[in-house]
């Protein structure tokens, strides 16, 4: 088999950027993105500075790559038909209802797509797990595939997503690794080898690594469980260091210094958002538990719990400067994004924060200089579960489109994304009666 086209379903986070970066890079190819909902595909083709989702340098990418060899399309038939490689990069979130619900993956998605192959492939395919699967995903999926009992050879492997949002081109273009999993027969060994030839083009070979499909599978999950938990470290701390008189931050520096502990990722912080660590520990968890390992489960879910306690200690630190009365104070909230250099606000800490501020009694200005004022509210409406009409939630929830003037007259300021733009806020001129919470990462 040759790769000439590649298609992705999937034009998120992940599929997007990827997709970008594999069109960059492999010229020869053309790559087509797809997806299920119309208007994210007319946002794609649209004007660069309202793509759907903001990573630096993305639209710089997009320009050079877009009707070249990458497209992006609502023909999710047309597109499998004419690819011999298939990512699936939807979303996998945990499952609602059902079985496993609050725990699980929730994998109706990547059903969905394993039936339209089935049933739009007219040739053989490589079909590749982008996604974030629970282990033995992989299973499902051939099971999918092979009852279509059509004459045609699919291949599964799993090569999932290491970029970090906010950093993905940066991280797409130099990766630490690639994971490529796939099955240890004749086709899967020929599979794996025209993915790897696909990544060679840009990444080392000796970054690219193969394993079985199990492994990597759990690989993904593990690695954001690991990095979770050295958040959930920090941020216990964080709570003991309150307490003693110790600094979280010359904590986090003294004990990054280790080499064999490391730097990165001991920042405190009021939380950990994002739209996978939570689920992803949770379906760690869940897995734990059906195999009948409830001590590794229990181990894990803490790591979950922590986050939950530090959102909440973050939230009653400022109740607790009212005396537990919020009402008639304005507080401001600055950043509504889970982190910064993203237009995500999936988990983010500040819907939570800002949720128990609300329900203590706060007028709340909230400001982020990339989500939207209709994706806030949007939030508001799907996380807060609050009964009031738009015009009384309007009243109490402001959204404002810059901090000038709007820092003056607030009770407290809590800073919750860590936006550049927020590091060169002169505090001295601040009242000297507004408090300030910073719960910057
Ligand atoms: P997303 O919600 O941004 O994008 C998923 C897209 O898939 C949506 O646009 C949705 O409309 C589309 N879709 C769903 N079902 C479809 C179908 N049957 N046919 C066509 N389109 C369909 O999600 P995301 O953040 O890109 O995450 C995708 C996967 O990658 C998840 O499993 C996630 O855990 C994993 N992941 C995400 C990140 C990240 O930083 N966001 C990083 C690594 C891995
Ligand atoms: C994370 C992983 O870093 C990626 O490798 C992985 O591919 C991705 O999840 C995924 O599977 O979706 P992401 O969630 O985009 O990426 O962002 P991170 O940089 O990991 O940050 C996650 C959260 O942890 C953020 O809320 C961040 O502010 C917080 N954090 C991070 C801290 O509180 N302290 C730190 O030291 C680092």
């Amino acid at each position: 088999m040759k790769i000439n086209n590649i298609c992705c379903i999937g034009a998120g986070y992940v599929g997007g950027p990827t997709m970008a970066v594999i069109a960059y890079k492999c010229p020869n190819l053309k790559v087509t993105v797809v997806d299920s909902n119309p208007k994210k595909i007319k946002l794609w083709n649209g004007p660069l500075d309202k793509i759907p989702i903001y990573e630096p340098g993305l639209s710089e990418i997009i320009k050079k790559t877009r009707g070249v060899n990458l497209f992006f399309s609502e023909n999710i038939k047309g597109s499998i038909e004419n690819a011999e490689m298939i990512f699936m990069a939807v979303n996998t979130p945990t499952k609602k209802s059902g079985k496993g619900a609050g725990m699980a993956s929730d994998l109706k998605y990547i059903e969905v797509c394993a039936r339209d192959i089935a049933k739009y492939s007219n040739s053989n395919k490589i079909v590749i797990e982008k996604s974030t699967c629970p282990v033995r995903t992989a299973e499902k999926i051939k099971d999918i595939l092979k009852s279509s009992n059509k004459k045609i050879e699919f291949e599964i492997l799993s090569n999932p997503e290491f970029l970090a949002e906010g950093t993905a081109i940066k991280d797409l273009l130099k990766p630490d690794r690639v994971l490529i999993g796939g099955d240890s027969t004749k086709t899967g060994k020929a599979a794996i080898k025209l993915l790897v030839d696909v990544y060679k083009k840009w990444i080392p070979k000796r970054k690219i690594l193969t394993t079985n499909v199990w492994s990597s599978e759990l690989s993904k999950l593990a690695s954001n469980a690991m990095l979770a938990q050295r958040v959930s470290s920090i941020n216990s701390l964080s709570a003991l260091s309150d307490k003693t008189g110790a600094k979280i931050d010359e904590l986090s520096n003294a004990i990054g210094r280790d080499h064999r502990i490391g730097k990165y990722f001991l920042n405190a912080s009021v939380g950990f958002g994002g739209s996978c660590f939570k689920k992803d520990i949770l379906n760690l968890v869940y897995l734990s538990r059906h195999y009948g390992l409830n001590e590794v489960a229990e181990y894990w879910h803490q790591v979950v719990k922590i986050n939950d306690y530090q959102m909440n200690r973050f939230a009653q630190k400022i109740i607790n400067a009212f005396d537990g009365d919020l009402n008639g104070k304005t507080i401001t909230i600055l950043g509504w994004a889970f982190k910064p250099n993203t237009n995500d606000s999936r988990e983010s800490p500040s819907i939570y924060v800002s949720k128990r501020l609300f329900d203590s009694g706060a007028i709340l200005n909230i400001y982020d200089p990339m989500v939207s004022s209709e994706k806030i509210y949007s939030d508001i409406k799907e996380y807060w579960k609050i009964k009031i009409n738009n015009n009384d939630l309007k009243m109490r929830v402001k959204i404002i489109s810059g901090i000038s003037n709007n820092l003056k007259n607030s009770d407290a300021i809590a800073v919750l994304t860590n936006w550049e733009e927020f590091k060169t806020i002169n505090w001295e001129s601040i009242n000297k009666s507004t408090l300030i919470f910073n719960g910057i990462r």
